[in-house]
């Protein structure tokens, strides 16, 4: 028919659907198919009936709907190879092959690149077994970090302030309170420091930088309590100035893609960076190798190119000559969950009044865990929905997004109320 391209979008989270909303706004997009999505994302596309985990059959169901691209949004599929087998069959892929996916599902092969490359980041040695990882704690005393080498979910980091508490993450790892994810454990330097993300997006040998973004992990107001996978974010994020930035580009990112290069891995997708800006200047603490959820949101509010053509030119090695162009808006994105998250929630709970919040100025919801069940929108999840709004300074975003969420009817659903705090101080002074 025309060039327009038929898109495979994995991942059922608000994650997604901005990405959805991204693609959507492309005069390039055929039709986009989810697997699974959710209630918000399968206004944008059509359901796929395939599971991520069946390798073939996403290939099967890609061949018969005629579709060449596929947008991988979580980490375990790419993790677990989705992206080679995909590309073994001829499809275009966003999001890095199996090894290069190392970078979120190991610790250590992260922290080994590290040193390899002359990377900025904690000091670090990896055990696999509880002998030698105590006596190691022996001579490295509290302060310390204690991680899980493996995917665990956000949980299997342990920031020891004393000695016994390093001891029991320690242990814990090796009885398996990970699983699988603990039988490696890393010790490192604890960091001290203001903490920073920061998204790029990779095509094997160049990045292009997306505007600063941060999140707040921690599921109660003034940042306390157990954390969480993300509770609101804003972007931009003025901790990570133009200088800090272009230091990150040229300390941290390039040599990492330089070094998957030599490893013969080369990195596509996105590289989200979790950084500590200490006294010596940016340090690595972490990789993701896929878009933060709550920031993709803003970023894809904040988004003016097409997302369809950046995200491909990832994929096929030919971002070199391009831009993207930003809002200058500030957006936030305050996440609405079920009761009881992080921790246990009930489910089904009917959600009320959608389009008056959604009415709001400025405002833009994403679904996260919702389905629609007799006609109803229900909450299928811990985090549910994303009520993100664009403003011309984050104290006005804010504004919006409450005035939304004050408008919508869910008894069984909550946010912190604070999101922005931080940089709402800045404005004020
Ligand atoms: P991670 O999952 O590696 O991002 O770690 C989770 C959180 O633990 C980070 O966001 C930091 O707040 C903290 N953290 C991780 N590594 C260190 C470190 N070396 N020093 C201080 N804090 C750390
Ligand atoms: N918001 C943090 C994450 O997606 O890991």
């Amino acid at each position: 028919m025309s060039d327009r391209i038929n898109v495979l979008l994995i991942g059922s989270g608000g994650r997604e659907h901005a990405l959805a909303y991204g693609l959507n706004k492309s005069d390039k997009l055929g039709t986009l198919y989810a697997a699974p999505g959710n209630a918000g994302i399968l206004q944008l596309a059509q359901k796929a009936e395939v599971s991520e985990s069946d390798h073939q059959a996403v290939i099967d169901f890609c061949k018969a709907k005629e579709i060449s691209f596929v947008v991988v949004g979580p980490e375990a599929p790419l993790v677990d190879g989705l992206s080679d087998s995909l590309r073994a069959a001829g499809l275009d892929v966003f999001g890095p092959s199996k090894e290069a996916a190392q970078l979120e599902g190991s610790k250590g092969y992260t922290k080994d690149l590290c040193a390899e490359f002359n990377i900025p980041t904690a000091a670090y040695a990896r055990f696999d077994a509880l002998d030698a990882a105590l006596a190691y704690l022996d001579s490295n005393p509290a302060p310390i970090v204690i991680k899980a080498d493996g995917l665990a979910a956000g949980k299997g980091v342990t920031v020891a302030m004393t000695q016994d508490e390093a001891i029991a993450a320690v242990k814990d790892c090796f009885d398996g309170a990970f699983g699988d994810a603990g039988a490696e454990v890393v010790i490192e330097a604890f960091l001290q420091g203001e903490e920073a993300s920061l998204f790029a997006l990779c095509d094997g040998k160049s990045a292009l930088l997306f505007p600063s973004a941060q999140d707040h992990k921690a599921v109660g107001e003034g940042d306390t309590g157990p954390n969480t996978g993300g509770m609101g974010a804003y972007s931009p994020a003025p901790v990570m100035t133009a200088d800090l930035t272009r230091q990150v580009m040229d300390s941290i990112i390039q040599p990492t893609l330089d070094g998957m290069a030599s490893r013969g891995a080369l990195f596509t997708g996105v590289l989200f960076l979790g950084l500590m800006i200490t006294d010596k200047g940016p340090e690595l603490i972490e990789y993701n190798v896929r878009f933060g959820d709550p920031e993709c949101q803003t970023l894809m509010m904040r988004l003016e190119s097409d997302l369809l053509e950046l995200l491909l030119a990832s994929a096929r090695g030919e971002l070199a000559d391009k831009q993207a162009r930003w809002s200058d808006d500030v957006v936030m994105n305050v996440v609405m969950a079920a009761k009881g998250y992080p921790g246990s929630y009930e489910k089904n709970t009917v959600i009320g009044d959608l389009s008056a919040a959604q009415d709001t100025e400025g405002v833009q919801i994403f679904h996260a865990g919702t389905a629609l069940k007799d006609g109803a929108l229900v909450a299928t999840g811990g985090r549910v929905l994303n009520i993100c709004a664009r403003g011309s300074s984050v104290t006005e975003a804010q504004k919006r997004c409450y005035e939304a969420i004050d408008k919508l009817n869910w008894e069984n659903g909550f946010c912190r109320r604070d999101i922005g705090w931080r940089a709402i101080a800045r404005e004020a002074n």
